[in-house]
């Protein structure tokens, strides 16, 4: 997400912190993975509750400032690892009962701000947007990707209309100078013929190289499917969106998975009208007004949670079917 600055500090903004924790309910105990870490908000808040233990992981090497600070604090019943999320399959879990499994997609505030990390259109430092353990740049991406490529990349992941023009205006200006962070923004405002005053006319297109350089839609997909995995009855699966793209597919998993039809070939007849999950709010739930009044970016977020029903690990989805389009743009990245 996007956070805003809190005055006096730089600070990251915890979004949706409290309805977090009334769903997920450690007053009671339990152990948690916190799958963005980031700069701790969530994992610091649930650890304040006695009888719990987190379980964090992030990306971002840099993150590891924070956990050990709260390392420092919750020696016993915290632990932190630099891994991406699609790997907590990896985790050792036998002995824990996870409780719940959060997710909150996208940046952090300090990220953005992060001159080296070159996630903003703003940014004086290189076009990198490498958010951790990552096999290419931005940079990479769009000096080196064919027209057709960076047209798909911006329209699928980023939905502008102006693709097409802006990857043709791009392939036509790196014959000349290497495309860095500045460049591609004057390539972008001098293609762009509808002007919109609400929005930066890079926002989509740093949207959608973000996207592709981290591989976020193969990593949501896996993050999803594995945090169901570790899940145990009574679990619950907590994600917080914050573009459409990313909302589509977490909606699309937790819908069918909460509705009457088989999880499994390999369930019993007679057990296939189960679901896995019990949808227990079907609309998504959204920053309160007090929320957008402190922190004005959270206004693109959007929470879904489901319940798991039952202790079961080997389930079928479809997902990676249903977003394959998105995944072989993702798969461009292979050849970088
Ligand atoms: C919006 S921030 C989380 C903020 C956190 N909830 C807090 O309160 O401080 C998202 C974090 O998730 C991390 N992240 C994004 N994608 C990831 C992935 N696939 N695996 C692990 N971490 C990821 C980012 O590096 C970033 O630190």
């Amino acid at each position: 997400m996007e956070a805003t600055i809190v005055p006096g500090e730089q600070k990251h903004y915890p979004v949706l912190l409290k309805e977090i924790i009334s769903i997920i309910s450690p007053q009671y105990g339990g152990t948690f993975i916190d799958c963005t870490f980031g700069q701790g908000g969530y994992s610091k808040k649930i650890l304040e509750f006695e009888n719990t233990k987190v379980i964090a992981l992030d990306r971002d090497e840099d993150s590891k400032v924070k956990a050990n600070e709260i390392k420092d604090k919750f020696e016993d019943r915290f632990i932190f690892k630099n891994i991406k999320f699609s790997q907590l399959n990896n985790l050792k879990l036998k002995n824990e009962n996870i409780k719940g499994v959060i997710f909150d997609l996208g940046y952090s505030y300090i990220q953005i701000k992060d001159p080296k990390k070159g996630l903003s259109f703003n940014s004086s430092g290189p076009l990198n947007m490498k958010m951790g353990i990552n096999s290419f740049s931005a940079e990479d991406a769009v000096n080196k990707l064919d027209e057709k490529e960076l047209e798909k990349i911006f329209k699928f992941f980023g939905e502008d209309k102006e693709s097409k023009f802006i990857a043709r205006n791009i392939v036509k200006e790196r014959i000349k100078n290497n495309i860095d962070t500045q460049l591609l923004v004057e390539i972008i405002e001098k293609t762009k013929r509808k002007k919109n005053f609400k929005v930066h006319s890079s926002t989509k297109v740093f949207q959608a190289l973000r996207i592709f350089v981290n591989k976020e839609i193969s990593e949501l997909i896996s993050g999803l499917i594995n945090a169901t995995k570790v899940l145990k009855k009574d679990g619950i699966l907590v994600i917080v969106t914050f573009h459409s793209l990313e909302d589509k597919i977490v909606k699309y998993f937790l819908k069918s998975l909460s509705e009457k039809k088989s999880i499994s070939r390999y369930v019993p007849l007679t057990d296939q009208s189960e679901t896995l999950f019990n949808l227990a709010q079907k609309k998504a739930i959204i920053p309160s007004e007090k929320e957008l009044k402190e922190n004005l970016p959270s206004r693109s977020a959007k929470l879904r949670y489901v319940i798991k029903k039952k202790n079961f690990y080997d389930f079928e989805t479809d997902i990676f079917d249903q977003f394959k389009h998105l995944i072989e743009i993702e798969n461009f990245g292979d050849k970088l």
